[in-house]
């Protein structure tokens, strides 16, 4: 039996074993699926606290839950941050993150550090899929040489694919079975064994021709998203100027039962994605001389958003003859998103920064973050407000930045002197409603 028929026959019959690299908010659904359906998963991290609390049957994300995690653990699940049992596994998943560097320019150090700890380990009759959003080339020009380099052809004795991850964090509508899964492979070969691996898994897998092609089509996805909500935003400063409420006109468009897609404006863009991965593209396209102009645009106007919110917040307080310095701000919700805690490039961060350069006294209260944790280029020593009639009452102003569903918005309406409300929550005109 070749190489691949016998790894095709581990993963039908549920043998194989599936390492998942890099346990985050992506590898951990996965490997919560892989386990559920039978397979014995191995998760590599290096991070020790979290192979520690998977270990001990924790989760350190709030929208999994620490009993799946023990039901897995019970199923034979292991975290571990030793690389050198990559060789027991048959398939070996990478989940590990994509930043920008400082210059804004793709940063490949997880996955290259990734790969580099798992080749020595590499063995005969191995599937590798790489999931982290990227710039398309990267399995051929940065995964496919090092694997190689060991001696192991791809397609012959180890199959290699490009799996984009698709999540939409707190959204129970989709689960990790039902989101259908693009996949691209090496070879035919490589193809074939990542269907069959993820299809194991997953309801609908879709094939593309090749790893670049499903590394775009990621980028696609995040980058139709990103311009979308450029368009909207820039929407919102014009309808603001005429008087008109953009989220009663972005209500009203989506009933058009056909080509139209209803994005919603924000004060800014967040989260591990819309914000980062087109300019994967960008950067990649300027080898091939093309400048992405619709990227850059809309990273412009997305970017200027908070700016857009404080001067709001200022005109507010000017006409309570307040100025921003020395007021007490408050800032709802510090999350990227609503009903998540994830805080990862989150503008209500960006706009706590600049209210506070302009001497306010920023505090914030977010349900789902209860103390403002350490992160590497801000620093609040703060715990989030409990909001009561009193403590509302106490600011100069509430500034609605992220909409979580836990808030209690009659009170908040109530209770507070002023409003800025960011994410169109108050529909209805208020004296002390102010639109952003
Ligand atoms: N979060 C999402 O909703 C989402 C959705 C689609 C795609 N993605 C993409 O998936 C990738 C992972 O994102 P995430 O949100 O899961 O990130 P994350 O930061 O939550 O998790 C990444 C994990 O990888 C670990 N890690 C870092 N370097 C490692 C290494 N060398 N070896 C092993 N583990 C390592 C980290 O400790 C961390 O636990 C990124 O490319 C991201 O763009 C994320």
């Amino acid at each position: 039996m070749s190489m691949k028929q016998q790894l095709l026959k581990k993963i039908q019959s549920r043998k194989a074993v599936v390492g998942i690299v890099g346990l985050g908010y992506v590898g951990l659904p996965l490997m919560l699926r892989f386990s559920e359906v039978g397979f014995r998963v191995i998760g590599f991290d290096i991070d020790p606290a979290k192979v520690k609390a998977l270990n001990a049957g924790k989760s350190y994300i709030e929208h999994i839950r620490a009993e799946h995690i023990a039901r897995a653990r019970k199923a034979g699940f292991e975290a571990t941050a030793d690389f050198s049992r990559a060789g027991e596994a048959d398939a070996l998943i990478l989940c590990v993150p994509t930043p920008l560097n400082k210059y804004r320019e793709p940063d490949l150090s997880f996955i290259v550090a990734t790969i580099e700890s798992l080749v020595p380990h590499l063995r005969k009759g191995q599937v590798v899929s790489l999931e982290s959003t990227t710039y398309p080339g990267t399995t051929d020009e940065e995964v496919k040489p090092r694997i190689e380099a060991r001696g192991l052809e791809v397609g012959e004795d180890i199959f290699l694919v490009f799996s984009p991850e698709r999540e939409d964090p707190g959204n129970p509508d989709f689960t990790t079975r039902t989101i259908p899964k693009v996949c691209g492979g090496v070879t035919p070969a490589c193809q074939e064994v990542g269907v069959a691996l993820y299809g194991a898994v997953i309801d609908r897998v879709v094939q593309v021709s090749s790893t670049r092609a499903a590394e775009m089509t990621k980028l696609l996805e995040n980058i139709h998203r990103a311009v979308n909500i450029g368009l909207v935003n820039e929407m919102k400063i014009v309808a603001d100027r005429m008087g008109i409420d953009i989220h009663e006109v972005i209500r009203a468009a989506a009933t058009k039962p056909f080509g139209f897609v209803p994005y919603y404006p924000g004060p800014g863009l967040g989260g591990h994605c819309i914000p980062i991965d087109p300019f994967y593209l960008t950067w990649k396209a300027r080898e091939y001389g093309v400048h992405t102009r619709f990227i850059e645009l809309a990273g412009e106007v997305n970017a200027s958003m908070p700016d857009y919110v404080v001067a709001k917040v200022a005109a507010a307080l000017n006409e309570q003859e307040k100025a921003i310095k020395a007021s007490r701000i408050l800032v709802l919700g510090i999350a990227y998103k609503r009903n998540v805690d994830d805080m990862r490039e989150s503008p209500s961060v960006v706009l706590m920064e600049k209210l506070r350069a302009l001497g306010a006294a920023v505090d914030y209260s977010d349900p789902h973050i209860p103390v403002f944790p350490r992160l590497r280029e801000h620093k609040f020593d703060l715990k989030s407000v409990a909001l009561t009639a009193k403590s509302l009452a106490s600011y100069d102003c509430v500034l609605l930045a992220t909409d979580h569903a836990r808030f209690d918005y009659d009170m908040i309406r109530r209770h507070a002197k002023l409003i800025v409300d960011s994410r169109g929550k108050y529909l209805e005109a208020d004296a002390h409603i102010v639109k952003a």
